[in-house]
């Protein structure tokens, strides 16, 4: 039977665009391929912290925990918007011990349970925007962001994750605000995506510096535009894992304590348990929400609780009991917090030798500050990826660039790799 004349028969056009098996696990597919045949294989494929002995990396007291919920936390529905008490709690993980000191000046917070960070990046793009809008991104991100926005009706305006002239290195502000002018003129809300501390898949984290440009730009777009809604929401994914886990909360702080928020500023957190909490398959996340009136803050809880029920209904009850149970107890918090630090130890001993080696050559890394990625710019990001994958590093060609997963190499193979990547790129990009 001829698959297209199918596809003409049963799937109308927004479907019929879908295609791609996924880049990150084809090439992960061909590492496993080359370890099978017996292939001394470097895996910087996947996007899950391994350990040094290859295993997946699992944080011993979360896994205790899930085993020791009760029958009813395993079985039964949570509450749509999520169990109360671990509303509270991500809400906590997310903002950080500034949450009593943002509460303190006058500002509300509210949460809704969310099947991972994943859950949160919908729920924003769904109830924030209209079908048709767009929606702002960097011009570098993880590519779920497209199919997330395409899957919302979307377009995507972009402004860049580099700054190349005067000013922050990482932060063009002249540039955003322009592009939020832009976007105020056309459309009746702004939501912009900003996947901060420890990008994926760069590794870039702003500093305090650079995130006040970027909230300056927002709050001056919010306050020259006053019937547009203008949303800052912060992916925070991959935040544990870098030097300035809450940094936002700080600038936030520091910002409203001197200024008045403009009602038509919000500011979202979309906390994820995948990776703090190495449950990436329990889909345990939750958005959150932060503005000075604590009726909106509840009217958007309302909302978004309605957009997943008509999406996924609601999210696991069991992986939020369990993270009530661990932070609720002092020495399970604690034990918690030894293995996150040892598992961040993990990735920076190995992000330092990486970029060591890296800083020997004339390589344009691009900044790699935190988390689980590094990321080469170049033209011609299969050919490098295929080059090296000859001298048995795996990694993964993207729009741009290759991604290599720091997190899935051993450390004592960081090296090797470093130096496979620079010898792949001198064939192609001298
Ligand atoms: C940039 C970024 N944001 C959000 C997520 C959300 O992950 P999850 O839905 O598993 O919580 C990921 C996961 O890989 C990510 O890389």
């Amino acid at each position: 039977m001829d698959v297209g004349r199918l596809e003409d028969t049963f799937l109308p056009l927004e479907s019929k665009k879908k295609t791609g098996s996924d880049t990150i696990f084809t090439w992960y597919g061909r590492y496993l391929q080359a370890k099978a045949l017996g292939e001394p294989a470097i895996n910087g494929t996947v996007g899950s912290l391994l350990e040094d002995d290859g295993s997946l990396a699992v944080n011993s007291v979360v896994m205790d925990s899930l085993r020791s919920q009760s029958d009813v936390d395993f079985s039964s529905y949570a509450p749509l918007p999520g169990l109360p008490e671990y509303k509270k709690l991500a809400t906590e993980l997310a903002v950080g011990p500034r949450l009593a000191s943002l509460h303190d000046i006058g500002l509300h917070s509210g949460a809704v349970a969310t099947p991972g960070g994943t859950g949160a990046l919908y729920l924003s793009a769904r109830t924030m925007l209209a079908v048709g809008d767009t929606i702002l991104f960097r011009s570098r991100r993880w590519s779920p962001y497209d199919t997330l926005a395409a899957e919302c009706g979307l377009s995507i305006t972009e402004w860049p994750i580099l700054n190349e002239g005067n000013g922050h290195a990482k932060v063009n502000h002249l540039e955003l605000e322009s592009v939020l002018e832009d976007i105020a003129t056309s459309q009746k809300r702004i939501l912009s995506w900003l996947n901060d501390p420890a990008h994926n898949p760069t590794g870039i984290s702003l500093d305090s510096e650079g995130r006040d440009l970027v909230l300056d730009a927002f709050l001056n777009c919010a306050r020259n535009n006053p019937g547009i809604g203008v949303t800052l929401f912060l992916d925070t994914a991959y935040a544990v894992y870098a030097d300035e886990p809450y940094g936002w909360s700080e600038t936030i702080h520091k910002k409203f304590s001197w200024s008045e928020w403009p009602e038509n500023l919000l500011i979202c957190w979309g906390f994820s348990a995948s990776k703090s909490h190495t449950i990436y398959g329990l889909r345990c996340g939750a958005i959150v929400f932060l503005h000075p009136s604590e009726d909106y803050v509840n009217r958007l809880g309302e909302v978004c609780a309605v957009t997943g029920r008509g999406t996924w209904s609601l999210a696991p009850r069991l992986p939020q009991s369990a993270l009530i149970s661990i932070h609720g107890s002092e020495t399970e918090a604690h034990s918690w917090g030894e293995e996150k630090t040892r598992l961040k130890g993990l990735l920076s001993k190995r992000r330092a030798a990486f970029n060591a080696k890296m800083a020997e050559s004339e390589l344009p890394l691009m900044p790699s500050d935190d988390g689980y990625f590094a990321f080469i710019p170049c033209d011609d990001p299969v050919a490098i990826a295929e080059k090296a994958a000859e001298s048995q590093l795996y990694v993964v060609p993207l729009k741009g660039g290759v991604r290599i997963g720091i997190c899935s190499i051993a450390s004592s193979q960081v090296e090797r790799a470093a130096e496979i990547l620079i010898d792949a790129w001198r064939c192609f990009e001298q």
